[in-house]
């Protein structure tokens, strides 16, 4: 019988995974403008996991076209949203960035994996229903299994961790079933990865309407702070932002508008509720506006400048997914090769 010997780490990089750390790994779409909702509920907190733990991020391109994309614009957005991820402190030598189309055994675990998912299961999720009321003239197979590519983007890497915000818990719950499913069917195959949830900052509202999540394909320019606004501008979208008829600055169950500028203001400064509370006692929402958006503005200046100077070095953003995808497709088909076995597909 011939036996092919397995494949090492690829020799370029200098990323090597330390066998005592647990993995974590989360992925970010490249459609729309990331705004301070995606920094400040996930890409700020992914530099707090870079030396305890081994972790990968992905851009997600693959997700993306689930809607209709203009192909030069998803181009942008994926090195942009790759150079954020650096500008906002993630060092490529001590984490896996990588882009998702680069790893084909995304795409060849995903179709495993659509065999294992139900159709009752994918009907239920709330991401599918909101997207195809949202793009109803365009319900594609894409965005209705989108939950099962993201169960592969997880599964492949034997994840301990993923820090997601609230919204993709029913995924990850999902992502979990299936590997169960799978490993009960044909032996321990994948890890059971756990959903990871930071405690603040984990859910940005709307400025224009704080009831709801701060989404980036939001039609209200008012409604979100992007990452790349001007300093005038994010100022004058937190002067904009809708708050209730108490002059105050206090957290209450039904001030949605104001415990949304306190987490803001919070999450950029480090301050607590009580501490924002007495420094604003006897000022007026006015006053703390334009506080929350000079520290908003202050925090981002620096990513900002950083952020262009990396969108200004192609050929080095080129070189970091070229890294990352290596070392990536080589942690990823290990596993990939593990299911095709099981499933009985014949080795090559
Ligand atoms: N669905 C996620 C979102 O919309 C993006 C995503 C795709 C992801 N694959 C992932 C997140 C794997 C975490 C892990 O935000």
């Amino acid at each position: 019988m011939r036996r092919k010997a397995e494949a090492g780490p690829p020799a370029n990089g200098t990323m090597e995974f330390s066998k005592d750390k647990k993995i974590i790994f989360s992925g970010v779409q490249p459609s729309g403008n990331l705004t301070i909702g995606n920094y400040l509920g996930a890409i700020k907190n992914f530099g707090l996991f870079q030396e305890t733990y081994n972790c990968l991020y992905c851009v997600v391109d693959m997700h993306a076209i689930t809607v209709r994309q203009d192909p030069a614009e998803l181009r942008r957005r994926t090195y942009e949203t790759l150079a954020l991820y650096m500008a906002s402190g993630l060092d490529p030598e001590k984490n896996v960035l990588f882009v998702q189309s680069h790893v084909p055994a995304h795409a060849q675990l995903g179709w495993v994996l659509d065999c294992f998912t139900m159709f009752g299961e994918l009907s239920r999720m709330t991401q599918f229903k909101d997207k195809s009321a949202k793009n109803a003239q365009n319900i594609n197979a894409g965005l209705f299994t989108y939950p099962s590519l993201m169960a592969a983007d997880i599964l492949l890497y034997q994840v301990d961790l993923v820090p997601v915000g609230i919204d993709q818990m029913q995924h990850i719950e999902l992502t979990r079933d299936i590997a169960n499913r799978f490993n009960q069917i044909y032996s321990d195959t994948f890890k059971v990865p756990e959903a990871y949830i930071p405690k603040t900052g984990m859910k940005i509202n709307s400025l224009a309407d704080p009831t709801k999540k701060m989404s980036k394909s939001d039609e209200n320019q008012n409604a979100c702070v992007y990452l790349l606004d001007d300093r005038d501008t994010i100022i004058r979208k937190f002067k904009r932002a809708v708050t209730d008829s108490d002059t105050v600055v206090k957290s209450a169950p039904e001030k949605d508008g104001i415990n949304n500028l306190m987490t803001i203001y919070s999450c950029f400064t480090g301050k607590t509720f009580e501490e924002i509370e007495r420094e604003f006692d006897g000022r007026g929402y006015g006053d703390f506006k334009l506080a929350v958006g000079e520290a908003c503005a202050d925090a981002l200046s620096p990513l900002q400048t950083e952020f262009h100077r990396l969108m200004n070095d192609k050929a080095y953003l080129e070189t970091v997914m070229k890294n990352g995808s290596d070392y990536a497709s080589y942690l990823a088909n290990k596993t990939l090769s593990k299911v095709y076995r099981k499933v009985g597909f014949i080795a090559k």
